[in-house]
């Protein structure tokens, strides 16, 4: 059998070798085996592993050109065609945005990835692979490496008061990883439900349900989540993100604070808090401290690089009380078998050496700069609406004034190319605190964003003339 590719030429048969492998390749085109675009070794190299003379692959590969199964691409050989392009269509993922090309994408979740410090973070795992030990290579702790377990820990005290131990912190795959192994064990511990923040995260939401616990949706006003709501719904764990709630921008009142811990203490609860843009602050008001600082028995704090860094880095962390550690470990020895140790390595020498925070205040610049700019920008040409929430994290919350539709902007705005998403998009049972747009700036320039809010103007006179 050929190394090359997954095919047997059988050479008793009276079918010839030319025939064998066109059909042969013609096959694993048809059944997806290889895909559009897929490379195929080069004549000399397939000759070689079948065994036939180099013609043979030659013919073969020019009666497939010929069909239209294969395309040969200069420099870079033989390649699968694009078989299905014709009919494919384009898939867009965004479906409101119709036939029209997004001009500017204001959907959240996305971070300035350009700003990626590339040679740092090249100099951190250079060094990391210079000096791992052979133990650094072996199945990693299932919390994850004993060094970035502690530059976190003292990381997270300084700079958001987090308070916990090297021992009770577990680095994960991104929140996400976080969040499925928090409601495996919360389903161990006996949870149905979990509550969640109206408006909230809808990824969010069918990632519990998926996973089998069931979201209950509590209400969100200007002061974040509606505690007296929670304690009135029968969840005894909740998921908040009370210093920048997603996605109305609100801070979690001192008040509430208070009530939410208090709640907890009382239903013998668990809250989760979700802290994933909290290192962008552009507020001059203090930046509230993370909950858990205030009650580290009762709140698992989850944290993230995907903001900070990049999403594709998949590194994030929980820091959670010490009496769940071992059945949070128990969720996860069910699922793998730990997360990469070179990369965490490279994130604890990246904090280890000052290099976080000095990207972290090249982006703050950054972002304070493009939020600056839009808001301006709105005030100049969206004068009725409104930025709530703090100003923080890399989307706002742009309130709609009661004479627009939320709906019909989102439309309009797509039709002038501004793909953007409406409060409704995140609500669940109840009615965002206001309609509005939810808009995510990060990764436009700033005179992208005026370019947005003067297409926003266009959407909404749109509506108005009809
Ligand atoms: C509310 C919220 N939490 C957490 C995250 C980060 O998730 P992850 O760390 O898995 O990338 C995001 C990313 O967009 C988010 O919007």
């Amino acid at each position: 059998m050929a190394r090359q590719l997954q095919l047997n030429l059988d050479r008793q048969s009276t079918t010839p070798l030319i025939e064998q492998l066109r059909s042969g390749v013609k096959s694993m085109i048809e059944a997806g085996a290889l895909r559009p675009g897929a490379p195929l070794p080069s004549s000399r190299l397939l000759a070689a592993d079948l065994r036939v003379a180099r013609s043979v692959v030659v013919e073969a590969y020019q009666q497939l050109t010929a069909e239209g199964y294969l395309i040969s691409v200069d420099r870079s050989g033989t390649r699968v065609a694009n078989l299905a392009s014709a009919q494919d269509g384009a898939v867009t993922g965004v479906s409101a945005v119709g036939t029209v090309s997004a001009r500017w994408d204001l959907r959240t979740g996305l971070a300035d990835v350009s700003g990626f410090p590339r040679a740092e973070w090249l100099t951190c795992l250079r060094r990391v692979l210079q000096t791992a030990t052979p133990e650094h290579l072996e199945y990693p702790a299932l919390a994850g490496v004993a060094e970035l377990r502690s530059e976190l820990t003292s990381y997270l005290g300084r700079v958001r008061a987090v308070r916990t131990t090297a021992d009770t912190l577990m680095a994960t795959a991104g929140f996400a990883q976080g969040l499925a192994l928090l409601s495996n064990m919360l389903l161990d511990l006996g949870h149905a439900t979990v509550a969640v923040e109206d408006p909230g995260h809808p990824g969010q939401r069918r990632f519990l349900e998926d996973i089998g616990l069931r979201p209950v949706p509590v209400p969100v006003d200007d002061e974040g989540i509606d505690v007296r709501a929670l304690a009135a719904s029968e969840a005894r764990a909740v998921l908040v993100t009370p210093v920048h709630q997603f996605p109305t921008g609100v801070v979690l009142s001192e008040s509430r604070r208070t009530a939410l811990v208090a709640w907890a203490r009382q239903v013998d609860g668990l809250i989760v808090e979700d802290d994933y843009d909290a290192e962008f602050w552009f507020d001059d008001a203090e930046r509230p401290p993370a909950v858990q600082g205030l009650a580290p028995e009762r709140v698992v704090y989850g944290g993230s690089a995907s903001k900070t860094l990049a999403p594709g880095l998949r590194l994030g962390w929980l820091a959670v009380p010490a009496h769940l550690t071992p059945a949070l470990e128990r969720a996860r020895a069910r699922q793998d078998l730990g997360s990469s140790t070179i990369d965490q390595l490279g994130y604890a020498h990246f904090i280890a050496t000052g290099r976080l925070e000095r990207h972290l205040r090249r982006m703050r610049r950054r972002y304070r700069e493009r939020l600056e700019a839009f808001t301006a920008a709105v005030a100049n040409l969206l004068p009725d609406f409104r930025l709530i929430g703090s100003p923080a994290g890399l989307h706002t919350f742009l309130a709609i004034p009661p004479y627009v539709d939320e709906r019909a902007l989102v439309d309009a705005a797509a039709r002038l190319g501004v793909v953007v998403r409406g409060a409704d998009h995140f609500a669940c049972h109840h009615r965002p605190p206001t309609p509005g747009l939810v808009v995510g700036y990060a990764i436009h320039s700033r005179d992208s964003l005026v370019g947005a809010a003067a297409a926003l103007a266009a959407a909404v006179r749109m509506i108005r003339t009809g």
